[in-house]
């Protein structure tokens, strides 16, 4: 077989399943459109609504294909210890929603292995699920002989994404590297851990869509989903022995042999960190180009933990100084053909990589010294435990997070109260809580509407403030009920569904929207509105007189004022963040933004303080801009025209195929579903307020925060 690099066979693979019908997809994003799943581990993960067949593909295509970018957490403490994990890999796929099967899939993937990839037949093995009679079959009829299948269970054989969802039984293309990389155990066989046979495809048989309880409710239709590991075919291909020294992997090696003067190869602890460094260096480039950005919890923590660990080990080899970013132009250099985002934001990450960096190596001696004095602590009390107490400390005061700690004390024989530490960040949790609660009025919980049957509400209110609506649900923020009456006084935390609504709910940063929904009986107060997942407007409300009940018709008006002033903050933050990036950089992305009545809050990328003659600028464009008395306009259309008009988008949010795009005569053009006034005239007035890092105390990797308020009311 020949040399082939690892974009050729990302080539070959994505035009061999065009050539049989499936459409060519772009990767998604690593931030999955699905709550069960922290990060995209596998092709399939955006397809899920197609394999429920909530979503149909177009004729005349049979499937998709894919390479889409992959990130996997459950063994960061394997990476590195040996050649075939990553936390970062590209995974080749394609997908079938009832169209073809096993029959044609298993046909395809024995041609492309030994026609297009040039395999050697007697080097493949195969194995199926325990009982999957059918697919033995079919790979004997396709010349495979009896002895390279085998049957496994469900730990191998059986694949799911998550703890619910599409999944089905599996069978697997291992390559046999050759006996002398076997652990040379008799019972030596795919799905043995050692490096012999190498398990490069993946073909699942989707059938099941998988429930909470544990049971396989079966899929209208038989699907596949394929996963092909491109970093291990690529080290098949290359004839070398492990992912690292396939091409893409080797050069970020090669900038880690550079930065530290080791040589891969010749000391096995130096080995594991260079395959830290260029392993980790992916993983951290590819999800800050998605939007993800440090932080202590979810996929923020997951990326934190790599950075640091990667920074550990470049200094555990000598590195005195932040080294990431130089790995991360290498990384870029070798995906931006397949992934354009990565130069797109190729500033952006560097900073941020940067910037974490730069405070982790301010405090990782500090750390290290503190660490190393209470293992020795422990040593010489012949201890073996490190306290709950200390790892939380050593996570909140010098940010090491947890199990970089637990790495490196296990390195020393000692464990770690994981217990303990969990108590003391719960306690650090519910203090914050505590203060959020003081400040949120809604007290309720999503799933009191999860059982809710009706329509979702529809929203009347970017054309009218005033409607005429049913009760579709009512709840005293407890339970669901069908009616609710004062007693002697008003009644607070009354829940309100409606059929449709002119109020709009809290959403994209904006504040919902204050007012009164009236009917004969009745009179509630609207203080609050949040839209469920499932599209309800629950509106919380103080029911001032009578009682509601379910199938009520009422009338439902919005304060005009109070929309007024918030939109008055909202035009005024689009004009804020066009002013932002003319002063400060195109590298100047929203990261979060709140706008109620009285004031507007803008979280952005920046790197370092705006300095008060920047604020000047900044402030004297929107006020400019005011002057000029501009029309703001708003129209939907389909997201492709929207990015040919330069609409910006929020970075890392995803968008569906119609978009609401806001327009000041563009000046400013962006993605946004919130309220607006009609011409910048209406604003008034804008004054900036203050300006900081949003992490008190100490500067953080993380968005500026500007505060500035567009006077509540015109005068
Ligand atoms: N979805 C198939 C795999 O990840 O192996």
């Amino acid at each position: 077989m020949e040399y082939m690099s690892t974009a050729e066979i990302r080539e070959k693979y994505l035009s061999y399943f065009e050539a049989k019908g499936c459409k060519r997809w772009p990767s998604s994003s690593l931030i999955p459109d699905d709550p069960s799943l922290l990060l995209t581990s596998a092709g399939m993960v955006q397809f899920k609504p197609y394999f429920l067949q909530q979503k149909q593909l177009e004729a005349p295509y049979v499937g998709t294909t894919t390479a889409q970018k992959c990130v996997r957490t459950n063994d960061i403490d394997i990476i590195g210890t040996t050649g075939r994990h990553l936390s970062f890999f590209e995974m080749l796929g394609n997908f079938s929603f009832g169209a073809y099967f096993k029959k044609e899939m298993c046909a395809w993937a024995y041609e492309f292995s030994t026609e297009v990839l040039g395999l050697p037949a007697e080097r493949l093995y195969f194995t199926v699920y325990l009982d999957d009679d059918e697919t033995i079959e079919i790979w004997k009829d396709l010349g495979v002989p009896e002895d390279h299948i085998s049957r496994l269970g469900e730990e191998d054989n059986f694949w799911r994404a998550g703890p619910t969802g599409p999944c089905g039984p599996c069978s697997e293309i291992y390559y046999d590297q050759g006996e002398e990389f076997g652990c040379g155990s008799p019972d030596c066989a795919p799905g043995c851990d050692c490096d012999r046979f190498l398990e490069y495809w993946n073909l699942v048989f989707t059938q099941y869509d998988g429930q909470e309880d544990g049971s396989f409710v079966p899929l209208p239709k038989k699907n596949i989903d394929t996963g092909m590991g491109l970093e291990r075919i690529a080290a098949i291909m290359q004839g070398v022995q492990s992912n690292y020294e396939t091409d893409v992997l080797r050069s970020l090696v090669g900038v880690g042999e550079r930065l530290t003067g080791a040589v891969y190869g010749a000391d096995a602890d130096a080995d594991l960190s260079l395959r830290i460094m260029a392993d980790h260096s992916r993983s951290v480039t590819f999800m800050i180009a998605d939007g993800i950005l440090p932080s202590n919890e979810g996929r923020g923590y997951v990326l934190r933990r790599l950075l640091r660990r990667a920074a550990r080990h470049g200094r555990m080899l000598g590195i005195s100084r932040p080294f990431l970013v130089e790995l991360v132009e290498t990384v870029i250099q070798s995906s931006e053909s397949a992934y354009p985002e990565l130069r797109e934001h190729d500033a952006y990450i560097k900073k941020v990589i940067g910037t974490e960096e730069a405070n982790f190596a301010r405090t990782i001696d500090a750390g290290m010294n503190i660490l190393n004095n209470m293992i020795d602590g422990l040593e010489k009390a012949h201890e073996h435990l490190l306290k709950g107490l200390d790892v939380f400390k050593l996570n909140d005061t010098f940010g090491f997070p947890l199990d970089l700690t637990k790495e490196i004390a296990a390195e020393q024989g000692i464990e770690i109260d994981e217990e303990g530490f969990h108590a003391e960040m719960t306690k650090q949790k519910e203090r914050a809580r505590a203060e959020r609660l003081k400040k949120n009025i809604s007290g309720w919980s999503e799933d009191l509407f999860g059982t809710l049957t009706a329509e979702p509400t529809e929203f009347v209110g970017y054309d009218t403030l005033k409607s005429d609506s049913v009760v579709v649900a009512l709840s005293d923020e407890e339970t669901l009920t069908d009616a609710i009456a004062t007693d002697e006084q008003a009644k607070e935390g009354v829940l309100v569904v409606l059929d449709k609504t002119p109020f709009y709910a809290e959403m994209g940063g904006q504040a919902a929207d204050h007012g009164v929904i009236t009917g004969a009986e009745c009179v509630l107060r609207v203080q609050d509105v949040k839209k469920t997942p499932k599209g309800y407007y629950v509106h919380t409300c103080t029911l001032e007189s009578g009682i509601v009940h379910v199938g009520d018709h009422l009338t439902a008006r919005v304060d005009k004022e109070y929309r007024m002033a918030i939109a008055r903050n909202h035009t005024a933050t689009h004009l804020l963040q066009a002013a932002l990036r003319e002063v400060l950089g195109d590298h100047v992305h929203q990261a979060g933004s709140y706008q109620d009545a009285s004031i507007t809050h803008f979280d952005f990328t920046h790197f370092s303080a705006v300095t008060p003659e920047e604020l000047v600028r900044v402030q004297k464009i929107v006020n400019d801009k005011i002057f000029e008395s501009m029309n703001v306009t708003v129209k939907e259309m389909p997201i492709e025209e929207a990015k040919k008009l330069g609409a910006r988008a929020l970075f890392g949010e995803k968008y569906g195929k119609v978009v609401r795009v806001v327009d000041i005569e563009g000046w400013s053009t962006e993605f946004c579903g919130g309220t607006h006034v009609k011409n910048t005239a209406q604003i008034g007035g804008f004054k900036i307020v203050s300006e900081s890092s949003v992490a008190a105390g100490r500067r953080r990797h993380g968005p500026g925060l500007l505060r500035a308020g567009a006077p509540p009311r015109l005068r």
